[in-house]
């Protein structure tokens, strides 16, 4: 049996992060320049039922039964048995590799659960389609995010821009036809501050709790932005997007998500030519990104990295 591979790229929010697990919509496009890999080999030497993991960028390597059972890779893996009904799989090697960051706001665990249910599936001859493969990374996402929208899984599985509301409290969200008339330059720039998503969106909600009022104007002002920027994409007014993003980014400050690194690389950008930055993902630590044209992208990537970016990455919005 042939070894079969899949991958699924890495992802940033453009607009709406943290309002959009409160209902509000949000843009989310996927990032070609990273992905995670999964390659499903089999083991004929061994007897079937036999499944080894291997994931050298988070050093584990061992069998299926004796990895902890709510790890995310065991998850997912089973999840794809279950679905594909596949009582007992033959003997393979599942291998995951990436080059999505990780806590870095990036959509690196989708990612990662994204590409195991495709390769598997297809090993296993019975190919999961892509509703079922997001939420197969939607369950996982559930259990290591807490309350998540299902924006991640869903513009990592269809891997184009999406206009993305969550249509209730568990119930993933729905993606809208979403048209981009022109393309535009993103430069993303790390802070390299680990800050996993569970921990800021769990604070969003605590405050959230302590005063519903407030945190429920500002989510329905990022909500206007989202709307207005949907707009400005769909007609190319890309000039447009900039000071929107900075209207975003102070409302995810009042929000309780930025941090002094994120604020000091959101500055350097916009002194090196930015029309406009945010920070990208959970917050607090992980990504930032800064609308750029193709002339400034490499300025801007490099005023961010002598700022102290740990790496930039420059990357094209289009359809
Ligand atoms: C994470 O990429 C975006 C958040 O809004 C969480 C979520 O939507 O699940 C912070």
């Amino acid at each position: 049996m042939p070894a079969i591979s899949a991958s699924a790229p890495g992802k940033i929010i453009l607009f709406g992060e943290h309002a959009v697990v409160y209902g509000q919509p949000a843009i989310a496009v996927p990032v070609n320049q990273v992905r995670a890999r999964a390659i499903i080999s089999a083991r004929p030497d061994q007897p079937s039922g036999w499944i080894n993991v291997q994931a050298p960028d988070i050093n584990l390597e061992d069998n299926l039964e004796n990895i902890a059972q709510d790890h995310p890779l065991v998850l997912v893996i089973k999840g794809v048995l279950e679905a594909t009904g596949i009582g007992q799989a033959p003997a393979l090697t599942v291998r995951v590799t990436s080059t999505i960051p990780i806590a870095a706001g990036l959509g690196s665990g989708a990612a990662v659960s994204v590409a195991i249910a495709r390769a598997l599936s297809g090993f296993l001859g019975r190919p999961l389609m892509n509703e079922e493969v997001s939420n197969l990374a939607f369950e996982v996402e559930k259990l290591y995010h807490g309350t998540p929208s299902g924006i991640d899984n869903t513009v990592i599985t269809y891997e184009k821009p999406i206009y993305f509301t969550k249509t209730g409290l568990t119930d993933q969200g729905k993606m809208d036809a979403f048209q981009v008339s022109q393309p535009f330059t993103i430069v993303i720039g790390d802070t390299g501050v680990p800050s996993p998503t569970v921990a800021a969106v769990g604070d969003v909600r605590r405050s959230w709790q302590e005063d519903e009022k407030t945190f429920q104007g500002l989510f329905a002002n990022i909500g206007e932005i989202v709307t207005r920027a949907k707009d400005a994409i769909e007609k190319g007014e890309i000039s447009t997007l900039g000071p929107l993003m900075n209207e975003n980014q102070h409302l995810l400050e009042k929000i309780g998500v930025s941090s002094g690194k994120l604020e000091k690389l959101i500055q350097t950008a916009v002194q090196a030519g930015a029309d406009g930055a945010k920070l990208s993902g959970g917050g607090r630590g992980g990504n930032m990104i800064a609308l750029a044209t193709q002339e400034t992208a490499q300025q801007i990537a490099n005023a961010l990295i002598a700022a102290g970016a740990t790496r930039t990455i420059i990357t094209e919005v289009k359809q």
